[in-house]
């Protein structure tokens, strides 16, 4: 049994106001909200807002209705697996719309009025997952080689039906009553229609990942099961469940009962990110799996073709491990389940006792794991316990072992092997590739996709789940003050739509390594199941998106035309995803107008977009948007501030935007033919924390270079700062915007004005500003710091002619 002995809040049902009656997709609502994007043609099929987008969709004139008439055929009555999937979509519009749809034997697939579920091997030539679907006013017909293209058939079919068809997710009763359906039981006045369509679909990729870190803080069973079904919904396969950690190991092991009984508790957890000093919540927390329960989620995950991976860290991440034996550290302990984030010095030793542990952990745990692959972690394991053990050393000098990465190699192998003889294969963090990589290892690349590249080129398999666009513990808002808080990072839905899990540099051989990618859910700052939906939705469908529909169909403004369906389909779900934000409001705006015309949009299908003038918060009593508004503006400016409200009464995030009347600045009176080409740059050497430190520092190495950039000749270790002062000549009168990219910080000046505020540590992300400036040349100080890590610096323009450049370096000079 499973005890929550913590004191989250989950919410397992929300309040509801009514929602409005809007059937395919909400279209019709949707269009009084968002501001169709004309490209990429879109135009007339509105209501095939698919999400992953199939291969092929072919719009056919008409609808084919559910009625009480309509049976259901199996090309083969036998086949319990075709049963099954088709029994899986069935029962759910059975339940939501009252109407018996029984499976029949006496007439053949593709009668009038019959959904047919078809095993044809012409249709499996294009993969197990492939399957087609047709659907016409006379009957719906899926096909596909296999049960699990039939199952993913399904989950199209549930697409084209009407948001109330949904019904409530593995137990978690939340959807509205509202949303309930109107037909159950009520008799043949409702109409359940499919738009008329051909589709032939099929995974680009075999592996269509999801991670759910359960160690940091863990999550019912029953929303174990809301998950796994959206995975489906969407088309993933694959659940990594991240079981142990150093803040608390979450699976019971029959053997080793203190895993659970002392693994499974902290005495509580840092109060959000009081590191230094520490400050806890005073709560103990804790709770795990029992194996009956993860034999339950298997199976649920199984039902839905999704293959359950668990994860058993090793070396590192494993202290509630060594908190409940000791015996397996190289040091004598006591440990104490961790209470804060971070990464552990105390790691397993690499002793016989170990080993032995370990492979008495991992009997069990495939025994409840029938898939594949078994993530064994490997990442971030400090080597400083190894270096200061006689034991670690000893087995170094035994296996003539050249240092502690090599020792870590000899772990993994060691565990490969054992793998390997029970017909298994093992997954790592990129970290695994230190000290050489176990023969069949597959790699999760995570630090970039710089891991997987190695791996690839080294011939092994690999997964792509780099920190950089698929991290969906990461920021999904410019505006932290507007999001709860998170690990950092910034990580909005059209950059994980711009995931390419293919990098450009591997050849088309290395090319086919990569079996997918998958996104991860690290659960530091995730206390509850509704702040992980809130984390993954939308994120999950630009992923599913990625790893499901081939490269070349990807198109963000299409996705962008399908959201606004989905959006209420996961409403209608009980699904707590982020309300997007409102478009228009991205940047500050300098303008040479009085007047302005404002267009505001987002992609939802139902609700209001609120805005205010006046610096306040948008409340549900603001000002509804609802034509482009018409703005005076000042040389003050005018703060817009707005946000969408939803039939349900949740909120969006604030965007907000500045919006001022801009005075051209004069030109400097510079004598002809006193400057030269280029900017003149300093260079600092010296740990800074802020642009700021440069004014205090003594500069070294002086020069000219081309543009606000690195000039080249940086050491390649060791924190810097450079500093680029000169002019820039302008072309025409104007507004011109400038984005400034840096890792680490950076900020420009133009004619004496601070344009953009870049500043402090951060990865490389960019910043923009704006100066209305009058033909000439103006002066420009631009400063940049690197405090180590990756560098980059890049300053771009867009000017009254539109479009984004680097700032010409024929725009630059500066005096001898
Ligand atoms: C990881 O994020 N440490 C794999």
């Amino acid at each position: 049994m499973v005890t929550w002995k913590h004191k989250g809040t989950e919410s397992r049902s929300r309040d509801y106001g009514p929602w409005p009656a809007s059937r395919i997709g909400g279209w019709l609502v949707a269009a009084t909200l968002f501001v169709p994007l004309v490209a990429d043609g879109l135009t007339a099929q509105q209501e095939y807002e698919i999400v992953p987008r199939p291969v092929v969709l072919e719009p056919i004139g008409g609808t084919f209705t559910l009625d009480d008439r309509v049976r259901a055929v199996l090309s083969h009555a036998g086949d319990t697996d075709l049963r099954a999937a088709a029994e899986f979509w069935l029962s759910r519009v059975r339940a939501a719309t009252g109407l018996a749809l029984p499976i029949v034997d006496d007439l053949e697939p593709g009668s009038p009025g019959t959904v047919s579920f078809v095993l044809d091997d012409s249709v499996g030539e294009a993969g197990a997952e492939a399957y087609e679907l047709r659907v016409d006013s006379a009957a719906v017909r899926l096909s596909a080689g296999t049960p699990v293209g039939i199952f993913y058939g399904t989950q199209t079919l549930r697409q084209l039906l009407p948001v109330e068809t949904e019904i409530s997710l593995a137990g978690t009763s939340n959807a509205p009553s509202s949303m309930r359906p109107r037909s159950a039981g009520h008799g043949p006045e409702a109409s359940w229609s499919i738009p008329a369509v051909r589709i032939e679909d099929a995974p680009r990729f075999e592996y269509r990942g999801m991670h759910l870190d359960v160690g940091r803080h863990l999550f019912p069973v029953d929303f174990i099961k809301k998950y796994l079904d959206l995975l489906a919904l969407y088309k993933l396969n694959r659940f990594h469940w991240h079981l142990t950690e150093d803040q608390g190991w979450r699976i019971e092991i029959k053997k080793y009962p203190r895993l659970t009984e002392v693994g499974a508790y902290r005495k509580e957890t840092i109060l959000e990110k009081h590191f230094d000093p520490y400050v806890g919540d005073g709560i103990p927390y804790g709770g795990f799996y029992t194996q009956e329960e993860v034999r339950e989620v298997v199976a649920y995950a199984a039902e839905r073709q999704i293959t359950v991976i668990p994860e058993i860290e090793m070396p590192g991440h494993s202290l509630a491990a060594l908190a409940a034996y000791p015996e397996l550290a190289c040091t004598e302990g006591p440990f104490e389940v961790r209470t804060s984030w971070g990464v552990s010095e105390d790691v397993y030793c690499p002793s016989e006792a170990t080993f032995t542990f370990l492979e008495d952990v991992l009997t069990e745990v495939l025994e409840l794991f029938p898939g594949r692959y078994i993530h064994i972690g490997g990442d971030e394991a400090p080597k400083v316990r190894w270096e200061a053990s006689p034991a670690a050393q000893a087995v170094m000098a035994r296996e003539g072992l050249a240092n502690e990465e090599e020792l870590q190699s000899y772990f993994i192998r060691r565990i490969e092997r054992f793998l390997l003889d029970r017909g298994r294969r093992l997954i790592g963090w990129d970290e695994i590739l230190e000290g050489g990589l176990a023969p069949q290892a597959t790699v999760m690349s995570w630090r970039g996709t710089e891991g997987g590249i190695e791996a690839a080129r080294q011939g092994h398999d690999v997964i792509m789940t780099p920190g950089s666009h698929v991290y969906f513990d990461h920021y999904q808002g410019r505006d932290r003050s507007q999001e709860p808080l998170a690990i950092g990072g910034y990580t909005p839905l059209q950059k994980v739509y711009a995931f390419e899990p293919v990098p450009a540099d591997l050849t088309r051989e290395q090319g086919e390594h990569v079996l997918g990618a998958q996104a991860n859910v690290w659960t530091e700052y995730m206390k509850t199941s509704e702040h992980v939906e809130y984390m993954v939705f939308p994120r999950l469908l630009a992923l599913a998106e990625v790893v499901w529909s081939p490269r070349a169909s990807r198109s963000w403004p299409h996705f962008l035309r399908r959201l606004p369906a989905q959006l209420s389909r996961l409403g209608a779900l009980g699904v707590n995803y982020r309300i997007p934000d409102v478009s228009g409001l991205e940047a500050d705006r300098l303008l040479l107008a009085d007047r302005v015309t404002l267009t505001l949009s987002a992609p939802v299908a139902a609700g209001e977009i609120r805005y205010t003038t006046d610096g306040s918060e948008p409340t549900a009593a603001s000002a509804i948007y609802s034509d482009p508004i018409d703005l005076a503006i000042s040389e003050d400016g005018v703060p817009v501030r707005a946000r969408v409200f939803l039939p349900d009464g949740r909120a969006g995030p604030t965007s907000t935007a500045r919006l001022t009347r801009a005075r051209l600045l004069d030109p400097e009176i510079v004598p002809e033919g006193s400057l030269v080409s280029g900017l003149r740059f300093e260079f600092f050497e010296g740990d800074f924390a802020s642009v700021q430190d440069l004014d205090d520092a003594v500069a070294g190495v002086r020069g000219e270079v081309g543009g606000v950039r690195l000039t080249g000749s940086e050491p390649r270790e060791g924190g810097f700062g450079l500093r680029f002062t000169g002019y820039m000549r302008v072309p025409e009168d104007g507004v011109y915007s400038f984005r400034l990219t840096s890792d680490d910080g950076s900020r420009l000046s133009i004619g004496g004005g601070l344009t953009v505020d870049h500043d402090g540590r951060h990865a490389a992300t960019d910043r923009s500003g704006a100066a209305a400036l009058r033909a000439g040349l103006h002066t420009l100080d631009a400063t940049y710091f690197d405090a180590g890590g990756r560098r980059a610096l890049e300053l771009e323009v867009s000017g009254p002619e539109g479009g984004w450049r680097v700032v010409p370096a024929e725009w630059l000079f500066h005096r001898p």
